[in-house]
């Protein structure tokens, strides 16, 4: 089962880039932010290139529950202490201004995507003092917000913050909208995929067209301005974004035969308590086909951090006790990059980046909003020169600021020195058919998958990107790295950046009983 919004016939196709090619501007993602902001620098009258190295779309915007919001969590009270009032207003102000703009948007272009409006909650188990806190400070930056401990929830709740006329929708179908009405001076190549970049100029691989052609082409796109919007930016030597964030992962399953629910949750775990379940619960309501869904997430772990797996079971209980007749009709999880004082990074790549490249990442939980934050921020930046909202300044932080750094840099390991595995077969017998697991043999360590009673895919878990040990991830059936988020499937194959390659396969295991070893 996967996301309810994986509906790739939904949109228009473009074809991989298939000569060199020159534009004002090239962003590089197509997921909703790289979507949005071409789309707004289009409109501006911009040259602009799009390129996506899949399909667009097919990254984490179609694994998102599409609540469109400015109540980020629990967050305001924190912003007003740590970065001052001004600040926080200026945070809660981009984000409103967000859910208006896609308002705007959809009436003007008449894009039928189930927008609607609606409250948005937080809620605590236990925190009622907290929750009134986050209200006071809703409200005193002019948020039309307040305490509450109604909701339609089937549980009890200490307390609540409501946010009134926030808004959800169907995502694939409002990008489907934005494709069909994407202006003429902006064009669109999938299937190309940004491999580096110098100064201005992009080498691009292209791996299809949708009209033939060979595979694996190689071209060039240059231009004056590149906006990275590839949700980790995966440039290395400018910004030092793999010490400013990290990835966390969460769970979604989509339930039909549950109670409809009109407005948007989400419960806020204690400051001081270990991660339990039902602190990490979020709900929203939904419509696929004529039919009432309701989605209910959690689970939320760093990436690298689930080796004991059972998140999908641990929502599926929880649904069935919370709504008896409830069917999972979908499930799906997300990554989302977690910068160090939970604000976006949005503008110039770095104060030491060729000038004309920018960036947009570090979302937190709130790709919606955040990627019309982004797109405004950028299209500002762009063509006036002006930064619409500074607290989202990339260069917020010195290198002084980044505890992380140090700690991340330890937890690098060496590659595999070798190709050919001799492994006992009570070794992999421990293994269970369907997942995968560590084996350290002779000082190396080696990840396997058994797919079947006799067969097995070996990996490095070296990751690709800056070294770390990659982790075994039994609910995805994937390999995670604890570091800054790479992940591969179980043969390999990258699921997402930073990295921008495969991890090593071409290990040989034999499978011997431990008298022939
Ligand atoms: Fe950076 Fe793995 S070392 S993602």
């Amino acid at each position: 089962m996967e996301s309810i919004w994986n509906r790739e016939e939904k949109l228009k196709k473009f074809d991989a880039l298939k000569e060199n090619i020159y534009a004002d501007t090239i962003v590089v993602g197509g997921g909703m932010c790289g979507v949005l902001t071409a789309y707004l620098l289009g409109k501006s009258g911009r040259e602009v290139i799009l390129l996506e190295k899949d399909r667009i779309f097919s990254g984490q915007s179609g694994r998102t529950t599409a609540k469109i919001t400015a109540q980020h969590g629990c967050v305001y009270y924190d912003f007003i202490n740590d970065l001052g009032k001004e600040k926080a207003a200026q945070y809660a102000k981009a984000n409103i201004d967000a859910v208006n703009k896609y308002s705007e948007i959809i009436n003007e272009l008449k894009i039928e995507c189930d927008f609607r409006r609606c409250d948005s909650y937080i809620y605590s188990l236990h925190e009622k003092e907290r929750m009134e806190k986050e209200a006071e400070a809703c409200v005193s930056l002019g948020m039309d917000a307040e305490f509450t401990q109604q909701t339609e929830l089937p549980f009890d709740v200490a307390g609540a913050v409501k946010l009134k006329n926030q808004a959800c929708f169907d995502p694939i179908e409002f990008i489907s909208g934005i494709l069909e009405n994407m202006p003429e001076n902006v064009k669109i190549y999938e299937k190309s995929n940004a491999v580096t970049v110098e100064e201005g100029i992009i080498h691009v691989v292209s791996s299809e067209s949708t009209e033939g052609g060979n595979e694996n082409d190689k071209f060039t796109a240059s231009a004056d301005n590149i906006i990275f919007c590839t949700n980790f930016p995966f440039i290395n030597s400018h910004g030092m974004y793999f010490a400013r964030m990290h990835r966390e992962r969460s769970y979604v399953l989509a339930l039909k035969k549950a109670k409809k629910l009109d407005d948007m949750y989400l419960c806020i775990s204690p400051k001081e308590k270990d991660n339990d379940i039902h602190d990490t619960l979020s709900f929203r309501s939904c419509e696929l086909n004529g039919e009432d869904i309701l989605l209910l997430g959690g689970g939320k772990h760093r990436t690298g951090y689930n080796k004991n797996g059972g998140v999908y079971d641990s929502l599926k209980s929880i649904a069935s006790e919370l709504y008896a007749d409830s069917e999972v009709v979908g499930e799906w999880s997300a990554q989302d990059c977690i910068t160090l004082d939970s604000i976006p990074y949005i503008g110039r790549y770095s104060q030491n980046a060729p000038e004309g490249w920018y960036c947009a990442t570090g979302f937190m939980k709130w790709g919606m909003s955040s990627s019309m934050v982004a797109a405004e921020i950028l299209n500002g930046l762009i063509n006036d020169k002006k930064y619409v909202y500074p607290v989202f300044d990339t260069s917020r932080f010195s290198m002084q600021d980044i505890p992380t750094l140090l700690k991340e840099g330890k937890e690098a390991v060496k590659g595999i020195a070798k190709e050919n595995f001799t492994v006992p077969q009570e070794t992999v017998e421990k293994i269970p058919v369907g997942q995968g697991m560590t084996v350290t043999l002779n000082g190396e360590s080696i990840g396997l998958y058994r797919e079947s009673g006799d067969k097995y895919y070996a990996v490095d878990t070296k990751c690709p990107h800056l070294g770390c040990r990659l982790e075994w991830n039994p609910d995805d059936l994937s390999w995670d790295c604890p570091c800054h988020g790479s992940r591969f499937d179980y043969t390999g194959r990258l699921l997402d950046n930073p990295a921008q390659t495969d991890i090593g396969t071409k290990i040989r295991v034999e499978i011997k009983s431990k008298a022939e070893v």
